[in-house]
């Protein structure tokens, strides 16, 4: 039989390489031309196609030259050159046998590791890969999203999607995120991708019609203030979402006004976003304006030299999926439907010391909750605690799933790292520009009146009236705070326990 390649060539080692850098590159090849021709997009083929075969082929190729150079040395230091593969004689009925049932098997395992591969391929794409497997330590945000309007559209659908550019950079974040997991030296918690997030055209946009005007919308808060008798208090809002297109003409609302007709364009040094001290409006006729808060420290310069970012959804909508809602917000939620007890004396104010409390490790925490409800009930009211043991313990329960749902503390994850935009009452959101505070050169203020973006219909205290009007009621904070819910943002109170 005459040898193609030197002999030097012919030696174990090297033909084991050989053999693992062509079954990569044939799987990528076959990857590729799947990718090519399906019309649906898959993100993480390429991390199999383009990161993890490119590296087998690379070790085959290795193994080729280590395998070459072993066998040079050995001509060098005289040893022999024996046939140290087998001779395959066709004619041998034998040699026939082995060689047809080891062919068949190569042909097999390579058919079979191509499925494979594309099989591992489709899962990485799957919610429960990005969520679980590969990102285990992103649990806070898939369990967020199992809870979220958007329970049911795929991680990759906001995070990578379509578009080259987009393909290519999420590629090289995930090969150092698969890094980064392996060698354990990701942060805690994974900090928000707002630099490389992909823009919300591209993204929201391909769901959202941002043109699409949004009717008011009616929501109905019920609140528990943190006496014994869990005084109730309940609030009525009418959104003022708004929307509007080009053929309707201008219309009104919180969306007409941030997105369609206006360009808003922020400043900011803060990486959270959380402090916004310069705001430009461009409006459809082309005429600017630029708000300033007062007693800002930076000068324009210094803070355009920062973020500087075109208003659009995500600066709104930051959490469209992983939101973490606050403690008071849930356990009011929870004793409006009539989960946790509001019978219970004192629960809305014990559930919320239990659930803020630091803890270090969930199941500490869930123990803690149990321990901390539990002892408050034995100690200051055993009557109750034995009369109304069946309530309690449902109420723990559901205090632990609150937690469990909203509370990661090995990854440092809650409401308070990861602020909601949405509203202005557990953090600053909208009042990080309409606080009152936000001045232009020619004196144009940031309102923050209460009926601006909404109108409050109606308010009742426990026992006290109902106050109801389609034009506003005047706000009464729940409890006397005096004139600062005007002086100061709500959050500055309420994002504290
Ligand atoms: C509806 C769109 C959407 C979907 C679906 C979605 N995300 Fe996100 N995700 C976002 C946005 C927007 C941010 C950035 C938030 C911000 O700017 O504050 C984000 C941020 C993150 C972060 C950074 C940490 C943080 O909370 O800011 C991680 C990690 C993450 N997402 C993982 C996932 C995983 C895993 C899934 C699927 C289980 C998923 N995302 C599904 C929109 C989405
Ligand atoms: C793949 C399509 C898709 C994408 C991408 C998407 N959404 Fe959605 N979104 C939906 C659907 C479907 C619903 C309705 C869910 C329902 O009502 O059950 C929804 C609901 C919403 C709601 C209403 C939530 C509520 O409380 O009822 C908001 C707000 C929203 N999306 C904002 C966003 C933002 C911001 C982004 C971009 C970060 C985004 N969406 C990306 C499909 C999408
Ligand atoms: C100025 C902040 C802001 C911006 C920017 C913004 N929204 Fe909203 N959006 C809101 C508020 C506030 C609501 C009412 C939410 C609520 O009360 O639950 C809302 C509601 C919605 C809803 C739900 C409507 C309903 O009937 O429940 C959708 C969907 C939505 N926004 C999508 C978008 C998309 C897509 C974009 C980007 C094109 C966007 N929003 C930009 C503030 C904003
Ligand atoms: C980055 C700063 C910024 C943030 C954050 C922001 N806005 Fe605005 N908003 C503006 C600016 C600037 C205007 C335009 C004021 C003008 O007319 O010059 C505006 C105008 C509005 C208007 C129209 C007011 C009017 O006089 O008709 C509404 C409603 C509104 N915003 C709602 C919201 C809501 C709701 C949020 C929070 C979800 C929010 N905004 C967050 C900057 C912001
Ligand atoms: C710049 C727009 C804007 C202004 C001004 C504004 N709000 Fe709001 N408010 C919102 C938005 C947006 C929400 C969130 C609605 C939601 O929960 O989806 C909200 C929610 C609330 C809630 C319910 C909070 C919760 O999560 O339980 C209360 C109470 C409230 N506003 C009171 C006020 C009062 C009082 C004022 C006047 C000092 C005021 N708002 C001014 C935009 C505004
Ligand atoms: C000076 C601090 C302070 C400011 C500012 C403030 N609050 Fe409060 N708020 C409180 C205190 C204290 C309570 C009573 C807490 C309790 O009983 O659990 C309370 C209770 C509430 C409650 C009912 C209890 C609950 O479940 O949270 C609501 C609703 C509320 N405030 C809304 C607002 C709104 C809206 C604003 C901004 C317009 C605001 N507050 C500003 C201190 C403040």
């Amino acid at each position: 039989m005459k040898k193609i390649f030197p002999l030097s060539f012919y030696n174990p080692v090297t033909l084991t390489g050989a053999a693992i850098a062509l079954v990569s590159f044939g799987l990528i090849l076959f990857l590729t031309v799947v990718e090519t021709f399906s019309n649906e997009h898959k993100p993480y083929m390429g991390i199999i196609a383009f990161v993890i075969l490119p590296a087998f082929l690379l070790i085959g190729l290795a193994l080729v030259m280590f395998g070459i150079l072993r066998e040079h040395r050995r001509e060098r230091l005289g040893i022999a050159h024996k046939h140290r593969l087998p001779r395959i004689d066709l004619n041998d009925p034998r040699h026939r046998l082995v060689f047809t049932i080891f062919s068949v098997g190569t042909i097999l395992l390579l058919v079979f590791s191509a499925f494979g591969s594309f099989k591992a391929y489709e899962y990485t794409d799957s919610d429960e890969f990005c969520g679980t497997v590969c990102h285990k330590v992103m649990e806070p945000e898939y369990t967020a999203y199992k809870f979220s309007p958007h329970a049911k559209v795929g991680c990759v659908k906001c995070h990578i999607g379509p578009g080259a550019t987009w393909f290519v950079r999420s590629k090289l974040s995930g090969a150092y995120q698969v890094y980064a997991v392996l060698a354990n030296v990701y942060p805690k918690p994974i900090p928000t991708p707002i630099e490389n997030l992909r823009p919300a055209q591209e993204t929201c946009e391909q769901c959202h019609w941002p043109q699409h005007f949004y009717f008011e919308k009616k929501i109905l808060n019920t609140y528990y203030i943190s006496d014994e008798k869990n005084t109730k208090w309940t609030f009525d809002l009418l959104m003022k979402i708004g929307g509007g297109n080009d053929e309707s003409g201008v219309t009104s609302g919180i969306h007409w006004h941030m997105n369609i007709a206006n360009e808003i364009t922020y400043a900011t040094l803060d990486s959270s976003r959380l402090e916004i001290p310069w705001v430009k409006v461009k409006s459809r006729d082309g005429k600017e304006r630029i708000y300033r808060e007062r007693n800002n420290k930076f000068s324009d310069e210094k803070l355009l030299n920062g973020f500087v970012k075109k208003m659009d959804c995500i600066d709104c909508h930051n959490r469209p999926s992983h939101i973490y809602h606050p403690s008071r917000k849930s356990i009011n939620r929870f004793m409006s439907i009539g989960a946790i007890d509001s019978d219970l004396p004192y629960i809305k104010s014990i559930g919320v010391t239990a659930l803020e409390k630091l803890y270090t490790e969930k199941e500490i925490a869930l123990d803690s909750i149990k321990l901390i409800i539990n002892d408050f009930y034995q100690n200051n009211y055993p009557l109750i605690a034995e009369k109304k043991k069946k309530s309690i313990e449902k109420s723990i329960k559901e205090i632990q799933n609150i937690y469990s749902r909203n509370y990661f503390p090995e990854m440092n994850v809650s409401w308070k790292r990861f602020p909601n935009h949405i509203g202005h009452m557990y953090s600053p959101g909208c009042f990080r520009c309409h606080d009152g505070n936000h001045i232009s050169d020619d004196g144009v203020v940031l309102s923050k009146d209460c009926n601006v973006c909404h109108t409050i219909l109606a308010q009742q205290y426990e026992h006290g009236s109902l106050r109801v009007s389609l034009e506003g009621v005047e706000y009464e904070h729940p409890v006397d705070i005096g004139n600062s819910w005007k002086e100061i943002n709500c959050s500055d109170c309420h994002s504290k326990n």
